[in-house]
């Protein structure tokens, strides 16, 4: 009777035949740990150099990123209007063309509010120093008679008036007044600025003809707001225009669904170079500001403005003897 061995897990193979095999697969094994340890020292540099090369590939692609994102970090009010070459030409480039722009407008619109905090301060300047230096008189002056103390109240009072008009045209510059739109009939607005300005027209050696629209032009207007455009395009007319005499001629038609008015002159005209800047704050062509004709140089940008918010558009086209400022508004 053959005895079973317990320990061997074959009972086919007897124990020389195992140990054979168990000596073969160890020889196996062996063989294959040699070449996992040769294929992974032939390997490691492959994976460095690819590596390598991907790190690098991912600088190369990352680096006008990362430059444009320095930028951005870097930007403050000081370096506004800096730019980044642009070296590339693809969606990162594409990317930089914008940033620049963003820039080039936000230094753009820096600049004009420091230019606007300037010249407001150099205007509300005047009238305020006109007022300190009249009191001042009031109150050192002891021999001063009647007359002289009155006159200096008055002129404080009009720095007190030229303080009041200014901040009134800070404020619809800044629309800090709500638009409160109502249906108007433009013809109407029209002939009650002409009125109102007759007076001036007669002292400055002008004329208005103001020709009305048979029918009834309405749009929806806040009609303070526009009356006070078309009061200042008017006004200006009058008093720059320096023809003799100064014909003011006014005239509204419906084009479509627009209406357009007319506000021309036979007067000067505006040179071309200064024809986009009248629309600028403060600016004004004759620097000086002459008790006759004093002005802030606001009254446009702030029409403008107006007929702007109200979805028209105000145009200038002018040479000697012809002068036109077209407001055109959406009809309703
Ligand atoms: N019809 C016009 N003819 C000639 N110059 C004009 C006329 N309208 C406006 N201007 C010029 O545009 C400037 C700006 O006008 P405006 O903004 O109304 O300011 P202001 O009347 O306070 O000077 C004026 O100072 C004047 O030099
Ligand atoms: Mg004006």
């Amino acid at each position: 009777m053959q005895m079973m061995d317990d320990s061997n897990p074959y009972p086919e193979f007897n124990s020389l035949q195992i140990q054979e095999r168990e000596r073969i697969k160890a020889i196996r094994l062996n063989d294959l740990r040699q070449i996992q340890t040769l294929s992974a020292i032939s390997l490691l540099p492959l994976a460095f150099v690819s590596f390598m090369l991907g790190y690098w590939m991912t600088g190369r692609f990352l680096k006008p990123i990362n430059n444009l994102s320095d930028e951005i970090e870097k930007l403050s009010s000081e370096d506004l209007g800096k730019t980044i070459k642009v070296e590339v030409d693809d969606e990162v480039g594409n990317l930089i063309e914008k940033f620049n722009d963003l820039s080039i407008r936000l230094k753009d619109s820096f600049t004009a509010q420091e230019q606007f905090v300037q010249d407001a301060s150099h205007e509300l300047k005047t009238p305020l120093t006109i007022i300190q230096t009249n009191l001042d008189t009031v109150l050192d002056d002891q021999k001063a008679t009647n007359a002289e103390l009155r006159k200096s109240i008055e002129n404080s009072l009009n720095g007190v008036k030229e303080l009041r008009d200014l901040t009134k045209y800070l404020l619809d510059l800044s629309n800090h007044n709500k638009l409160s739109l109502e249906k108007t009939d433009i013809n109407e607005i029209l002939l009650q600025q002409v009125s109102a300005l007759q007076g001036l027209a007669e002292k400055n050696n002008a004329e208005i003809k103001l020709v009305l629209s048979g029918k009834n032009f309405f749009a929806k207007v806040d009609r303070l707001a526009m009356s006070s455009a078309f009061y200042n395009i008017i006004e200006n007319a009058i008093k720059y225009a320096k023809a003799n005499p100064t014909i003011v001629n006014i005239s509204l038609k419906k084009v479509q669904k627009k209406i357009l008015v007319t506000i021309a002159d036979n007067g000067v005209g505006i040179p071309v170079e200064y024809q986009a800047k009248i629309f600028e704050r403060f600016y004004r062509i004759d620097k000086s500001r002459s008790k006759k004709n004093s002005g802030y140089g606001l009254g446009l940008a702030i029409a403008k403005k107006t007929v702007e918010n109200h979805k028209g558009n105000l145009t200038l086209s002018s040479q000697p003897g012809d002068t036109r400022f077209i407001i055109n508004l959406p009809a309703i």
